[in-house]
């Protein structure tokens, strides 16, 4: 995704850093969970969600900070509206030429949301497993949660992303090829990562299923909600429907969980709550009826 110009942090002054918040010890006691947003296919919508999850654990009350563990592409805090701000990253604070609170960026909209960027570089090795083990460490003190938005399938990123998870938000689309990656992630997660190394409980696993479409599971082009959760076999947390704001969300560098109004926007929260123990009513699933009758009585 590049930079269009749209938006909306022009005025912010370059120093907005998260400093004061973070040192005032807000968060003492406090013992973070850590929860992956992964997929075995690429460009299923993780970073849309991993912005829109963390703005919606915002919106309730949890002090949350959304990590970019995806050092091939730049684009969460894109996505998050403050790529301007970027001084210092994730990688420069793992090398130590930086320290948490000056690279900590505090969301304008939100005082309980924080991102933490990272930035492109060639080194595909650079989030080295101990230094990530020590900024999660110190992260856990002071935040409710910390999302940690993954590249897609099993190169050193994902793995290293994965290996510290807690729990595991697993996007998929509902398509085959997405469907089959998402369980081999899922044997992935039972394996590697650092819950299954100690033979602690295991990474809890949910289910979103992101840009599904109604009108073409109706047709028959895409699976449905009931066939993935028949072949990956864990907890649905959400059906995320294709929706024309996440575009509108990611041009204006807004986490679409800040749009009340738009279904996407409501999806997420509908999962947020759920996330949080709350049942909610799956919405957006239903409309295929509307398509099964007419494809019954052939109506245009
Ligand atoms: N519910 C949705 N409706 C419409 N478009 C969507 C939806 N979710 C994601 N997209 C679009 O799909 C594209 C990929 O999304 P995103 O960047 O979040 O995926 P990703 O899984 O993080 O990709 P990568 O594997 O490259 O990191 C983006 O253009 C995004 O705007
Ligand atoms: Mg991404």
């Amino acid at each position: 995704m590049g930079d269009n110009g749209l938006h909306m942090d022009l005025l912010a002054p370059e120093n907005d850093r998260a400093e004061a918040e973070v040192k005032s010890g807000v968060g003492e006691g406090r013992l973070a969970k850590v929860v992956v947003i992964t997929s075995g296919k690429g460009g299923v919508g993780k970073t849309t969600s991993a912005a829109a999850f963390a703005a919606g654990l915002a919106l309730r009350g949890h002090k949350t900070v959304v990590i970019d563990f995806d050092v091939g592409l730049r684009n969460l805090d894109l996505v998050m509206g403050c790529e301007r701000r970027v001084v210092f990253d994730f990688i420069n604070v793992i090398n130590g030429d930086a320290n948490l609170n000056q690279a900590l960026i505090k969301d304008k909209r939100n005082d309980n949301l924080f991102i933490f960027p990272t930035s492109q570089t060639r080194d595909k090795d650079a989030l080295r497993r101990e230094g990530v083990a020590r900024v999660l460490e110190e992260l856990k003190q002071q935040f409710d949660y910390i999302i940690c938005d993954s590249p897609a399938g099993i190169e050193h990123g994902a793995i290293t992303a994965l290996y510290f998870a807690d729990s595991a938000i697993i996007v998929t689309n509902p398509e085959v090829s997405s469907v089959r990656d998402s369980d081999r992630i899922i044997g992935i997660l039972a394996s590697r990562s650092r819950r299954a190394e100690r033979n602690e409980p295991p990474v809890e696993l949910h289910l979103l299923l992101t840009r599904y479409d109604t009108g073409r599971v109706a047709r028959g082009e895409m699976l449905t909600v009931d066939d993935v959760k028949e072949i990956l076999s864990i907890p649905l947390l959400g059906v995320i429907p294709e929706s024309e704001s996440v575009l509108r969300a990611s041009n204006t560098g807004t986490p679409v969980a800040f749009d009340e109004d738009s279904p996407a926007g409501r999806a997420y929260l509908d999962a947020v709550a759920r996330f949080l123990g709350e049942q909610r009513e799956m919405r957006f699933v239903q409309p295929e009826r509307r398509g099964f009758l007419k494809v019954l009585f052939g109506r245009a």
